[in-house]
């Protein structure tokens, strides 16, 4: 114990001082806590996705391929996608969209999409919103849910109403409102 460094002591004393007034609890009401008590804002973000498939600047790559005979079902793609201001590539960029979508219907193009958008601009810089959903992608307005987040954003919960605003064989612009209720 003497060789620890003090931080390594003063962490262990306030990590036991903590499981100290748990008590041993596996778990407790803590409700009446901040934030829990505290009433959520809405804020509502709107910014660019850009899924750039092929080229230099890839940002989505195909991590599963279908099994033979499946056409593009079951086709998974890893994505690190930035997010801007404007559908320019070159605007001010927001954050980013880290996630994977993979194809779930036979028939029509469905997606699964799980992504956090972590954005890295103003006061939301180091907050994620975690969107899980279905994105039939050949709809005019996608609609996926807010699941949770991280940071400022705690709790989190809204829907993102999708649509793409350009798409050729490299890239796909998509334009997000992301509704979200939040401490
Ligand atoms: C890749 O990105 C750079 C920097 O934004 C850009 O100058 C270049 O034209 C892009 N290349 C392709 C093939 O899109
Ligand atoms: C966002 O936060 C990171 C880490 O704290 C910092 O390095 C970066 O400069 C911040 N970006 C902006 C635009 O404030």
């Amino acid at each position: 114990m003497a060789s620890l460094p003090c931080y390594s002591l003063c962490f262990l004393f306030v990590f036991s001082a903590l499981f100290v007034t748990l008590d041993g609890a596996f778990y407790r009401d803590v409700s009446g806590a901040v934030p829990a008590r505290r009433v959520k804002k809405t804020s509502h973000f709107h910014f660019y996705f850009h899924d750039v498939t092929t080229g230099r600047n890839t940002t989505a790559k195909i991590v599963a391929p279908p099994s033979a005979g499946l056409s593009d079902f079951g086709t998974t793609s890893m994505f690190d996608d930035a997010l801007t201001e404007t559908p320019d590539r070159r605007s001010k960029l927001v954050g980013r969209a880290q996630g994977m979508y993979a194809v779930t219907a036979q028939q029509e193009v469905d997606l699964l999409f799980v992504v956090n958008f972590a954005f890295t601009e103003g006061k939301y810089n180091g907050s994620s919103i975690a969107v899980v959903g279905r994105n039939p992608v050949a709809d005019d307005v996608r609609e996926m849910p807010v699941v949770g987040g991280s940071g400022l954003f705690r709790f989190a919960q809204g829907y993102a109403l999708v649509h793409t605003v350009a798409i050729d064989r490299t890239t796909a612009v998509v334009e997000y409102n992301v509704f979200v209720q939040h401490f």
